[in-house]
């Protein structure tokens, strides 16, 4: 027995058929969007290769920039930033220059009658050069450290975490 298919079911075959195509290209890439960072992976632990090479790091601290992309919920932006670096003997230290009082930035030797430490403008914070906050000026905390390595000759940058110098 042979079922004929008329010209009106073929078109309504048809017709959902590129219906469906349709749709699935307009609602799966929405469906993508809406869970995509779901899906993103953490780059945590990475290293950020800056353009300081490791030879120009002296005992006096220098600002090291480095920069990278953060994911902010779909929005992904370039962030610069920058560590406070140093050589203590063979060993690489690098700060936070983010104020723990209220979060300005601090600057190394910015206080003419504080050569040899970090200064924090906005209400005369001081920080020893580890990072260790001065007694008697507004700041609670030492410094953050940041991780610091060298790659090709080149300083690199990691994570921030608590100031492990300060006892
Ligand atoms: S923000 Fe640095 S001392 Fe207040």
């Amino acid at each position: 027995m042979s079922q004929k298919v008329t010209r009106r079911q073929f078109l309504n075959y048809s017709l959902m058929g590129v219906g469906s195509f349709m749709a699935a290209g307009i609602i799966l890439p929405m469906g993508r969007f809406a869970v995509d960072p779901l899906f993103q992976g953490e780059a945590e632990g990475a290293m950020i290769t800056t353009s300081i090479k490791v030879d120009e790091i002296t005992e006096e601290p220098t600002k090291v920039d480095f920069s990278f992309e953060q994911q902010d919920g779909w929005y992904k932006s370039e962030v610069t930033d920058f560590a406070w670096v140093y050589k203590d003997g063979d060993k690489l230290i690098a700060l936070s220059p983010v104020c723990k009082h209220l979060g300005c930035t601090v600057t190394w030797a910015g206080d003419d009658a504080n050569p040899n430490r970090f200064f924090c403008p906005c209400h005369n914070g001081l920080y020893e050069k580890n990072g260790k906050n001065v007694p008697g000026t507004p700041p609670r905390g030492p410094l953050d450290q940041y991780e610091v390595g060298k790659s090709d000759g080149f300083i690199t940058i990691g994570e921030l975490k608590p100031n492990e110098l300060v006892n």
